[in-house]
């Protein structure tokens, strides 16, 4: 057995364990903010997750409006449909387009000190739509759902949302457009923000929360009031200093594993008077093993932080990326890779930009023409600067900045 093969055997038993480890049923794959598992090796299946979720996809048509009414090329993030769902966002460019405000809102569970390259995706997007858009943006670091969900106190939880704020700053967001916060600070902080966080607590039955995020009675009581905390901050009255009393709508960005959350919200919202958040819904960064499940930072060995130094990034991609190649160079260069189960590749089309580069790679690895060890050589290249210009960036974030960030205020 090569090396490569037996490290995509033994890396295929990590990716086993952690499915064992997720409730799914046999049928179907398995979307929850805790667990994602699919049965195919390509990946989720994201039409299906629209029919089930009951989301729009994101089309042409919306793309070109897109374009129309902000006067700016979509990303690449949208161009290439890693971002494939929505909800309402018709809706938003319309405010945009009448000159009516919107604010973002988005946030990070923090559960390791550093994020990773999973959580670039929905931050990214923020942050080009903070620049296309002019608006203000809210993140929540939900500090209170780590400690309930991991084995982690309140004081660990709380220090690796400070460690995440940096990450997040990191990403370039605008200070004078955004606020950053940590569920523990804050909510002791505004009364205006517990008290919304009860009006939606009143309108859920426990009935409905098991429904949705599939609590039972052995659910700690935590846990199964936790939504509501993550429904607040869709409602901008949670923000006193910066939208006052006005009643103002919001997008939400993030990866279609947070939809039961914003589900649930916008069947409160309008009970309480405000307009249903809209939601831009991204795809899954996929794990090193493979596609089955996604990048996360409880499985280490399947991740890439972006506190990784580029020792550690080469080390990962090449013992762990799993390889769409044939087992030997001959069968490779005879019968060519395939990109759609080739976790390197994968990673490309999400960080190299160039259309006519990545669809070279593409022919080049399909036709066997290039090999493994030289395509984990290119992902390596465009991710080791990624890697590093992020930490140069985030080493230079003091502690004053920070709590510039995390100081509620009025936004421009
Ligand atoms: P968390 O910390 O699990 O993830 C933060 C954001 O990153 C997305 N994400 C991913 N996106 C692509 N590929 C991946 N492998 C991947 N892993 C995570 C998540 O969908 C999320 O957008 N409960 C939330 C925190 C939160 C939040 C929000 C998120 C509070 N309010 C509003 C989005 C919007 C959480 O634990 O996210």
């Amino acid at each position: 057995m090569s090396g490569e093969v037996a490290n995509n055997v033994q890396d295929l038993s990590i990716q086993e364990n952690h499915i064992k480890k997720s409730i799914h049923k046999e049928d179907d794959d398995h979307v929850d903010p805790w667990n994602v598992v699919s049965k195919s090796d390509t990946g989720v299946d994201y039409d299906k997750l629209i029919l089930k979720f009951g989301s729009s996809k994101i089309d042409d048509e919306l793309l070109a409006r897109f374009e129309k009414v902000t006067g700016k090329p979509v990303h690449h993030l949208l161009r290439r449909g890693f971002f494939f769902s929505h909800r309402d966002m018709h809706s938003i460019l319309t405010r945009y387009e009448q000159g009516k405000p919107f604010y973002l809102y988005t946030g990070r569970g923090p559960s390791s000190s550093s994020m990773h390259l999973g959580h670039l995706i929905p931050f990214t997007l923020c942050k080009w739509l903070q620049d296309v858009f002019n608006c203000p943006l809210v993140i929540q670091l939900t500090d209170d759902e780590k400690t309930l969900w991991k084995e982690l106190t309140v004081e660990e939880a709380y220090k690796m949302g400070l460690e995440n704020a940096k990450d997040i700053i990191a990403c370039g967001f605008d200070v004078n457009k955004t606020f950053i916060f940590s569920d523990f600070t804050y909510i002791g902080q505004r009364p205006e923000f517990y008290r919304n966080m009860i009006r939606i607590q009143k309108c859920v039955t426990f009935n409905q929360v098991k429904g949705i995020f599939g609590f039972d009675d052995s659910t700690v009581i935590g846990k199964i009031a936790f939504p509501a905390v993550q429904a607040t901050p869709a409602l901008s009255t949670s923000f006193p200093d910066t939208f006052g009393t006005k009643k103002i709508p919001c997008l939400i960005p993030c990866a279609i594993d947070q939809d039961p959350y914003f589900r649930m919200t916008r069947d409160v919202c309008p009970r309480l008077g405000f307009d249903k958040p809209a939601l831009l819904h991204s795809k899954f960064f996929p794990a090193l093993q493979g596609a089955k499940t996604k990048m996360s930072a409880s499985e280490a060995n399947s991740t890439i932080f972006m506190s990784d130094t580029p020792k550690q990034l080469k080390n990962k991609i090449n013992k762990h990326a799993f390889s769409g190649g044939q087992t030997t160079v001959e069968e490779h260069r005879e019968l060519g890779g395939n990109c759609d189960l080739d976790i390197s590749f994968q990673y490309l089309r999400f960080f190299l930009e160039d259309d006519e580069k990545l669809e070279e790679i593409r022919r080049n690895y399909t036709s066997g023409q290039l090999l493994t060890g030289e395509l984990k050589k290119i992902l390596i290249d465009i991710l080791t600067p990624v890697l590093t210009s992020h930490q140069e960036i985030r080493s230079k974030i003091t502690e004053e900045t920070l709590q510039t960030f995390m100081t509620p205020r009025k936004l421009c």
